[in-house]
C-alpha cells in the first residue's frame, strides 16, 4: 500500500515541475513566472484545487510518443479570490510552449463547462505558442471547442483573460471574446500573424513589441483592457476586479458594508466646472469625489481617453461609471469612444452592475475620417447600449449635453431612470454659436454691424436655451441639484433602485450594430 501512496507522491511532485528546472529556470529569467507560481499569486492562500494532473497528449508523430509531460502544458482547477469561487487555467510555457494539444485544450474545456453549471467566472492565464503543430488540426479542432464555449459563456459568467507570455494566429480569438484582457509590458503579445509574415506580406518592419504588445493594444487597438508593468501587478488587479463583478448573471455584485449616518455634501464639487464653458477641466476629480473612498478602478484607461469607464462604489454598492473627458477633444464622441462606452454598458448590463453616467459632452466628432470610418454606425452601438440596459441607471450633466450625444448618454428617453443635471449644464440641440449662427444667419448678415448682432443673439441664446431648465420643465431631468448634492442624490438614487425591475421584448438576440 505504502508503495502505491510513494507512486502518487512521486507523480504529483513530477506534475509539479512541468517541463523540468531547465525551462522553469529559463523563464524565470525571461522574466516570467511559472504557471504555478502565477496560481498562487493570484488566488486565497491554499484553495487551489486542481483537477486533470495526469492528463497526458495522445500524439505519436515527431517523437512526441516519447515526450509526455503530465498535466499536457496547462493547470487547470478551481480555487477562491477574497473568499469568492473561480475556476481557472493556467498554460505552462515549459511544457511543449505551453502549446495547445488536444488533450491540453480538453482541460480548459471541462473546467469552461463546470463553470457554466456552477455559475462562477472563469480565469484564463495564458502563455502559449499557440497550436501544438505536431497534433495539427485537432489542435485546431480543440482551439474550437474552447471559441464555442466562450461565447456560449458571454453574457452568463464573466471571463477574464491575463496574457502573460505569447498568443498568436488564431489564439488570440479565445482572449478577443472574453470580457477583460489583460497584459504585461515587454513579456506579452497578441497578434495574429508576427512580425516575420508581416515583413513578407506588407514589407513593414515592426517589431513584436510595437506589433501586438501590451501598449499597442492598450492604447491603439484597445484589445487590451489594462496594460500594466509586470506580472504581479496582473494577477493583483485581476484579483480586485473580482471584486465588482458578480459571480454570474443571475447573481449580483459584491456589497461592502457601508455607514449611511454620514454628511455626504461635497462642497469641493462646487467648485471644479469652470466658469468659461470652453475651458476643460478633469472629469476624474469629479469621479473621485462621488465615490465612495474615491476608490475608482479605471478599464481600458489609455484607449480613447475621451470617455472614462470603471468600477466604483457609491454607497458601498458595485457600479459602472461612463462619463465624457472634457480634457480629451473637450469630451466629444467618436468611434473609439463610442464602441470602448458600449462595451462596457454592455458587461454592466449583462452583469447587474448599475450604471452611473457622467456628461459633459458637445457632441459628435466631425470629419471625413470618423463620417468614412462609420461614426454612423459606431456612435449607434453606444446609443444601443444604454438603450438596451436594464440595469439601474442614473445620469448627472454637469455642463454640455448637446444634439445626438445628449440622446445618447442614457437620457431620459431612453430609460434613464434618475437624471440630475447641475445648474452649470448646457441641455441643447447645439452650442449656441453654431445655433445662432444657423438660425439669425439672415438678420446677422443684413445688420449693419454683423459683429455686434451675432454678440446679441448669442447672449439671448444662451441666456434661454444653454441652462437646464427647459429640460427641466418637461421632466426630461428629474432634477437641478447643486454638486455639492450629488453623492447624497446618487447614493439614495441606487438605494432605491435595488428594486427596479424592467425588462426587455422576447427575441432570439438583439442585433447591434456592429
Ligand atoms: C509545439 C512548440 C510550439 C508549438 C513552441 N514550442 N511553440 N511546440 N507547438 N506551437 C516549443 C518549442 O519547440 C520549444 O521546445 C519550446 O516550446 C519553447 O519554445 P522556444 O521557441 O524555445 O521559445 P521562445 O524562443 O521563447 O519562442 C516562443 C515562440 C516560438 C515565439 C512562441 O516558440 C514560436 O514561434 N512558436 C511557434 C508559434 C506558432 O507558429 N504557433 C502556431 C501558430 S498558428 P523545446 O523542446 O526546444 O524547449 C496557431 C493556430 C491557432 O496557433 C488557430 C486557432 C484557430
Amino acid at each position: 500500500m505504502n508503495e502505491k501512496f510513494e507512486n502518487l507522491k512521486i507523480l504529483r511532485e513530477k506534475a509539479k515541475l512541468g517541463g523540468g528546472k531547465k525551462r522553469i529556470e529559463s523563464q524565470h529569467k525571461k522574466g516570467k513566472l511559472t504557471a504555478r507560481e502565477r496560481i498562487e499569486l493570484l488566488v486565497d492562500e491554499g484553495s487551489f484545487e486542481e483537477i486533470d494532473m495526469f492528463v497526458k497528449h495522445r500524439a505519436n508523430e515527431f517523437g512526441l510518443e516519447k515526450q509526455k509531460i503530465l498535466g499536457d502544458g496547462v493547470i487547470t482547477g478551481f480555487a477562491k479570490i477574497n473568499n469568492r469561487p473561480v475556476a481557472l487555467f493556467s498554460q505552462d510555457f515549459t511544457v511543449f510552449g505551453g502549446s495547445l494539444s488536444e488533450a491540453h485544450a480538453e482541460k480548459i474545456v471541462k473546467i469552461m463547462d463546470m463553470a457554466m453549471k456552477l455559475g462562477i467566472p472563469v480565469i484564463g492565464l495564458n502563455d502559449s505558442g499557440g497550436a501544438r503543430i505536431q497534433e495539427g488540426v485537432v489542435s485546431l479542432g480543440g482551439y474550437a471547442d474552447i471559441f464555442l464555449r466562450n461565447t456560449l459563456a458571454s453574457g452568463v459568467i464573466p471571463q477574464i483573460s491575463a496574457i502573460l507570455g505569447p498568443c498568436a494566429g488564431g489564439a488570440v480569438y479565445s482572449p478577443a471574446i472574453t470580457d477583460f484582457v489583460f497584459m504585461v509590458r515587454n513579456t506579452s503579445y497578441m497578434f495574429v500573424t508576427g512580425p516575420n509574415v508581416v515583413k513578407t506580406v506588407t514589407h513593414e518592419e515592426v517589431t513584436f513589441e510595437d506589433l501586438g504588445g501590451a501598449d499597442t493594444h492598450a492604447v491603439k487597438s484597445g484589445v487590451a483592457h489594462f496594460s500594466l508593468d509586470n506580472e504581479m501587478e496582473v494577477l493583483e488587479n485581476v484579483r480586485r476586479l473580482m471584486d465588482f463583478i458578480p459571480l454570474n448573471w443571475k447573481d449580483v455584485p459584491p456589497e461592502k458594508e457601508f455607514n449611511f449616518s454620514q454628511d455626504f455634501t461635497v462642497p469641493e464639487l462646487d467648485n471644479i466646472v469652470p466658469h468659461n464653458p470652453n475651458k476643460p477641466y478633469d472629469m476624474m476629480e469629479i469621479i473621485h469625489l462621488l465615490l465612495d473612498d474615491g476608490d475608482f478602478m479605471e478599464v481600458h484607461k489609455d484607449f480613447a481617453t475621451n470617455i472614462i469607464v470603471g468600477f466604483g462604489r457609491v454607497g458601498g454598492m458595485s457600479v459602472g461609471i461612463v462619463a465624457n473627458q472634457p480634457s480629451v477633444l473637450a469630451g466629444v464622441l467618436d468611434i473609439n469612444s463610442s464602441v470602448k462606452g458600449a462595451r462596457f454598458v454592455r458587461f454592466c448590463d449583462a452583469f447587474n452592475i448599475p450604471l452611473l453616467v457622467i456628461e459633459d459632452v458637445p457632441g459628435f466628432l466631425p470629419g471625413t475620417d470618423q463620417e468614412w470610418n462609420g461614426i454612423i454606425k459606431n456612435g449607434a452601438k453606444l446609443l444601443f447600449a444604454f438603450a438596451e440596459a436594464t440595469v439601474p441607471k442614473v445620469t448627472v450633466i454637469t455642463r454640455k449635453a448637446y444634439g445626438g450625444a445628449y440622446d445618447v448618454m442614457n437620457s431620459k428617453h431612453i430609460r434613464g431612470d434618475f437624471n440630475f443635471a447641475w445648474p452649470t449644464a448646457e441641455i441643447a440641440v447645439m452650442g449656441p454659436k453654431g445655433a445662432v449662427e444657423v438660425i439669425f444667419k439672415k438678420e446677422i448678415e443684413n445688420s449693419d454691424d454683423p459683429q455686434k448682432e451675432l454678440d446679441k443673439k448669442l447672449s439671448e441664446f444662451i441666456e434661454k436655451f444653454a441652462n437646464p431648465y427647459i429640460a427641466a420643465e418637461r421632466g426630461y431631468i428629474d432634477d437641478v441639484i447643486y454638486p455639492k448634492e450629488t453623492r447624497g442624490k446618487i447614493i439614495q438614487a441606487f438605494q432605491l433602485l435595488k428594486t427596479k425591475v424592467d425588462v426587455n421584448p422576447k427575441k432570439k438576440h438583439s442585433n447591434i450594430p456592429l
